[in-house]
């Protein structure tokens, strides 16, 4: 909790909009929730050292793979022996499905759906693999390789590793080459329809498209898992997120060919820290309102990240045409080095072999904070919001932000976009406009009580 911030931030929008503005109070009333989304944090998390499957064991009933015919030569198919033990362990209160460490399991796309008996355990120590050829891949299966549904309180942990062997998959694209058709190709792992689960531990690498997929879930834990494919590997985002609500990501370390993160519809209350973005396109928010669709996404912190060479830093990207908001993020305590584009806010966003034509409905952008974030940028422009003529921008708050060039000046860009300043900004974003012209800016230094005491919120 950071309330001296929170009260800082209140005097000078009482110094901005003016004491009884409504406006101000619903800043105030959604930047007082910001504020209260602290991580709640989990200590045991360490990267490399799982809690051993003995010492937790207990009463535990263990289900191995291996004893359902599964075989760890990376060649013989193990998807029934897999569905088998699924079957098993999911009718079996306190079971732990194993697979265990040292075995390639090749596996063909399958579904392990729940509701299973209470505290699953699915403890992965082996590597799964998934067969490298699109053209032999069942359509059925279409976006997705492993796909976990319908499940409340389960836990997937371990040191293994779920490889989906997308290098076909990527020279298949058309975004490799433009002759290809453009189709979706499958999510390596995804948890679906699904609550109170927790991730531990387990690597996801070089998946068909995206790695991680969390779709329609709520209270999600994710820690210490890590995310790799080459930054070449096109649309291989991270950890994806969609139409989920309480998610947290800790100590995650993720390096793919597309976002690290990214949030989108129907998505609120997520929570990331200790994050390490690179190489990919950065923590994004979006992309929204596609096809004018409509898009809500509220409440989303990033607190600690460490960005490298990736080609956008923190983003929140949404189409023309579309509609819905996103309101109150906060990113902060970032630091940067070598990214294209540090901060930005894009509402023309256009992922499409034609222009995107502009409309007069847009995905409407509000209460984002951009607090401590410093580093190198490659590009001049550092900061950018562009924004819609017609659905601005409001409320971007900056606190404290130092971005520099290693060979040049930075700049800040604006069109259309509202907001305010705090503490020291580099570059200046003098260009963010407020709402009022004729506030009076007050000096910046630490707040003093009066300010709130003079307040009727
Ligand atoms: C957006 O998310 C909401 C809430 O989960 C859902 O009802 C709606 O269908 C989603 N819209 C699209 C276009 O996916
Ligand atoms: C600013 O963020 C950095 C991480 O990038 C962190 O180490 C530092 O403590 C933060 N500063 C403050 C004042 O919170
Ligand atoms: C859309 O509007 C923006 C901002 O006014 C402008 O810079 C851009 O050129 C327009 N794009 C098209 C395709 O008209
Ligand atoms: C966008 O949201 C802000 C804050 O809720 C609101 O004041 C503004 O009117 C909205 N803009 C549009 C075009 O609806």
């Amino acid at each position: 909790m950071d309330k001296l911030f929170m009260l800082s931030v209140l005097g000078l929008f009482i110094a901005v909009y003016g004491v009884a503005g409504n406006m101000a109070y619903d800043n105030m009333g959604m930047l007082g929730e910001l504020e209260s989304l602290d991580m709640e944090e989990e200590n045991d998390v360490d990267l490399f050292e799982i809690p051993s499957l003995t010492s937790e064991r207990g009463n535990k009933v263990l289900v191995n793979v291996e004893s359902f015919g599964a075989v760890g030569d990376g060649v013989s198919d193990n998807t029934q022996a897999f569905l088998k033990a699924w079957e098993t362990v999911c009718s079996t209160p306190k079971s732990v499905l194993l697979v265990p460490p040292g075995g390639r399991y090749l596996v063909n796309a399958a579904r392990f759906e729940g509701p299973c008996q209470s505290n699953l355990v699915i403890q992965i120590d082996g590597t799964l693999v998934a067969p490298d050829e699109p053209k032999q891949w069942d359509p059925k299966f279409s976006r997705a390789w492993l796909d976990f549904s319908k499940l409340n309180g389960v836990l997937f942990q371990g040191n293994g590793v779920i490889d989906g062997s997308g290098s076909k998959w990527w020279a298949a694209s058309c975004k490799k080459d433009k002759s290809n058709p453009c189709k979706g190709a499958p999510s390596a792992f995804t948890i679906d329809s699904s609550q109170a689960i927790k991730i531990k531990g387990i690597t996801i690498q070089n998946s068909q498209q995206m790695h991680f997929v969390i779709s329609r879930s709520h209270s999600v834990r994710v820690y210490g898992v890590q995310v790799t494919a080459p930054g070449d590997s096109p649309n291989t985002d991270g950890i994806h997120i969609t139409q989920s609500t309480d998610v947290i990501l800790q100590d995650c370390k993720i390096g793919t060919g597309d976002d690290c993160v990214s949030i989108v519809n129907g998505s609120s209350n997520i929570k990331m820290k200790r994050i390490f973005c690179g190489p990919g396109h950065g923590i994004s928010i979006g992309s929204l309102g596609k096809d004018n669709s409509k898009a809500v996404v509220t409440s989303v912190v990033l607190d600690t990240a460490y960005l490298r060479e990736t080609t956008n830093g923190l983003r929140i990207k949404t189409w023309q045409g579309g509609s819905g908001y996103v309101r109150g993020v906060r990113f902060q305590d970032v630091k940067m080095e070598d990214v294209s584009n540090p901060i930005i806010i894009d509402q023309f966003y256009c992922d499409s072999p034609t222009t995107c034509q502009n409309q007069t409905s847009a995905v409407n952008i509000t209460q984002v904070v951009f607090r401590n974030i410093s580093g190198t940028t490659k590009s001049e422009k550092a900061m950018k919001f562009a924004c819609s003529d017609t659905v601005p921008c409001s409320n971007i708050i900056l606190s404290n932000i130092n971005l520099e060039k290693k060979d040049g000046t930075v700049e800040t860009y604006c069109h259309s976009a509202q907001g305010i300043g705090y503490g020291t900004i580099h570059p200046s974003a003098d260009c963010l406009k407020f709402q009022d012209k004729d506030y009076i800016l007050m000096d910046q230094t630490e707040p003093t009580s009066q300010h709130i005491v003079h307040t009727e919120l």
